[in-house]
């Protein structure tokens, strides 16, 4: 079961992880995170380029996106273990979201393990840009909205479900919750 969970950064990805990993090992299954970029090589090399000024100009969008790959490419094989339910923070939605050309990352990604379910942590865009300051603000606000445009354009092709991710930590955990119960036999109307 691959589990993805995707959203503009500020979304609080990494805390709901975190509780759906504990609620789902409390009931019983085994249970693997992952985090993309990786800790690889590859995946380090990622965060430095982000770090470039000049990390969303074209030629690097594309480089961006062969790392990106082939750095998902080293934790695919993980992912054909039947017995895990694997909840991913990132993944080739990203790429299909932040990189362009999309044919481009689409043919990239081709040969990625395809979700069970997307889950779009849909924080508002407002919210998330404020935590920049000054000048970013505007510029992170545009960017922002047409990212978070791309997400809800990209899980269409996916078993997905938005979760409200401006209400409280525990509201959203039990929104999401009711959303992979079902995947992974357990019972939705049980949960608050
Ligand atoms: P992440 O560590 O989730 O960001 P943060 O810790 O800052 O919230 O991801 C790092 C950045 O990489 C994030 O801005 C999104 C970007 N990214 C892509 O552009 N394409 C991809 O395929 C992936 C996996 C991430």
């Amino acid at each position: 079961m691959y589990i993805i969970f995707e959203g503009i950064d500020g979304a609080g990805k990494s805390t709901q992880i975190e509780i759906i990993k504990n609620w789902l090992i409390d009931n019983g299954l085994e249970v693997e995170t992952l985090v993309e970029p990786t800790d690889s090589e590859i995946g380090v090399m990622i965060r430095e380029i982000l770090k470039y000024p000049d990390a969303t100009t074209d030629r690097m969008q594309k480089t961006l996106g062969l790392l990106f790959a082939a750095d998902r490419m080293l934790i695919m094989d993980k992912l054909d273990d039947n017995k895990k339910v694997f909840l991913s923070d990132r993944s080739f939605i990203s790429s299909l979201a932040y990189q362009e050309p999309k044919e481009w990352i689409e043919t990239l990604n081709r040969y990625v393990k395809k979700p069970d379910l997307v889950l779009l942590l849909d924080v508002d865009v407002e919210n998330s840009a404020s935590r920049f300051s000054g000048e970013d603000e505007f510029e992170n606000k545009e960017f922002l909205t047409n990212i978070r445009a791309n997400y809800l354009d990209v899980i269409k092709n996916f078993d997905y479900e938005i979760i409200n991710a401006n209400n409280g930590i525990n509201k959203v955990s039990s929104d999401i919750k009711k959303a992979i119960a079902p995947k992974v036999g357990l019972c939705k109307d049980c949960i608050r």
